[in-house]
């Protein structure tokens, strides 16, 4: 079978990682990269340390507004589809390169199978619900990672093609996390050794555009008096610098950081405190405390277990979080066996064969 994956963000780098060489196993697979995130640290460097296949285009779509990004996405996606005749296409998450690889594929009538599928915020304002609602209903075959996933399907009337198979992101730190622990040495170079350190990071659109809650964060962040270490995202630092908000010295700022050093961070960290999706998960996979700073999150199991709080973007809620939330029951499995990445595969297969 010839699958095309299209990815173009930073975390379906790391979700590719684990399913794409999987998936070469028994399949011709057909990287395609649309560029949406293309800083060496946001794009360059998953590829090299995590041994993802070289994409065989990369769109260099780059950034712009959503139409102007994800419609130049949909003209050149079209041409590679229409050359390449693929027999599936594969995405990932609920981005822009998401909603334009798989629109593509359905307009020209070639099945489209979602990896993450059914996550939902129930706020229509996020780019990413849009993105994920409208990719899940012109999916045919739909991963979904969570049990809470599959039942956000049924309730839009979802059902058939749907396929509980745990989350590819637990295979991807249960696939990397020895060779991070050989290989990252970005703890002791950040002098942070034996430290009770905050790993913190912050990019969603909510947040960032929005300057009274990135100021809460910031200042919140401050007051901790904590170690706080934060990669910083490109889209946040380009506000930072634009509303002028500065950093106490206790907020070590840092560049985005590869994923093997990122996940040693999050491994050797007392909390985290992120708008992110994959560090929220990662942050369960790590048997870290977790603090969302948003108003709602689609990992509900994770606050139901006991182990995430979300507080939004209030600065008390925020400091007093930082400074005294301990989860105080032991996790429940939520995200499957590690195999997800395996079960994508045996799905496709049974279903095509
Ligand atoms: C995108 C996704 C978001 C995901 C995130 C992962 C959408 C709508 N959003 O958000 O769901 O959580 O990726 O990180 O698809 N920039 C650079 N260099 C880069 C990439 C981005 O400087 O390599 C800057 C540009 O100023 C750009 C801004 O970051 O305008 C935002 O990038 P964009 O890809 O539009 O959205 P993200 O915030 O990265
Ligand atoms: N990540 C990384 N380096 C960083 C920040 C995050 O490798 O500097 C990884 C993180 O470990 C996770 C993924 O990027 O696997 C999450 O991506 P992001 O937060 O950008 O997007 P989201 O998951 O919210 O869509």
């Amino acid at each position: 079978m010839k699958i095309l994956t299209v990815v173009g963000a930073r975390p379906q780098f790391i979700k590719a990682a684990a399913v794409s060489n999987v998936i070469r196993k028994e399949h011709k697979e057909i990287l395609v990269h649309t560029g949406q995130h293309y800083d060496e640290n946001m794009s360059k460097v998953f590829f090299e340390e995590l041994q993802i296949p070289k994409p065989d285009y990369n769109l260099e779509i780059g950034s712009g507004n959503h139409g102007e990004q994800t419609g130049r996405m949909l003209i050149d996606l079209e041409k590679i589809y229409l050359k390449e005749k693929p027999d599936l296409v594969l995405v990932y998450g609920d981005t822009n390169s998401t909603l334009a690889g798989a629109l593509c594929a359905s307009k020209l009538l070639i099945p489209v199978s979602h990896v993450e599928a059914g996550l939902r915020s129930f706020n229509m304002n996020m780019p990413e619900e849009q993105n994920r609602i409208l990719t899940d209903h012109i999916s045919k075959l739909l991963f979904v990672p969570t049990a809470t996933a599959q039942n956000n399907l049924h309730n839009e009337g979802i059902t058939k093609g749907v396929y509980n198979v745990g989350d590819v992101m637990f295979d991807a730190v249960i696939n990397f996390k020895k060779l991070a622990e050989e290989k990252s040495h970005i703890v002791k170079e950040l002098s942070l050794e034996n430290k009770n350190y905050i790993l913190t990071t912050i990019h969603r659109a909510e947040n960032t555009n929005d300057i009274n809650r990135l100021k809460n964060i910031i200042e919140a962040l401050n007051e901790s008096n904590k170690d706080v270490v934060l990669p910083l995202h490109p889209r946040t630092k380009k506000y930072i610098e634009n509303y002028g908000l500065k950093f106490n010295k206790n907020v070590k700022l840092i560049n985005p950081v590869g994923y093997l050093d990122m996940i040693s961070l999050e491994m050797n960290s007392e909390k985290i405190v992120t708008d992110s999706g994959g560090v929220q998960k990662e942050a369960f996979f790590m048997k870290k405390p977790c603090i969302t700073m948003r108003d709602e999150t689609e990992w509900v199991e994770t606050v139901q277990n006991g182990w995430n709080v979300v507080v939004g973007t209030d600065k008390s809620k925020i400091l007093n979080s930082v400074l005294n939330f301990q989860p105080n029951i032991s996790q429940k499995s939520i995200f499957g066996s590690g195999k997800a990445s395996y079960k994508v595969l045996d799905t496709i297969n049974n279903i095509f064969k």
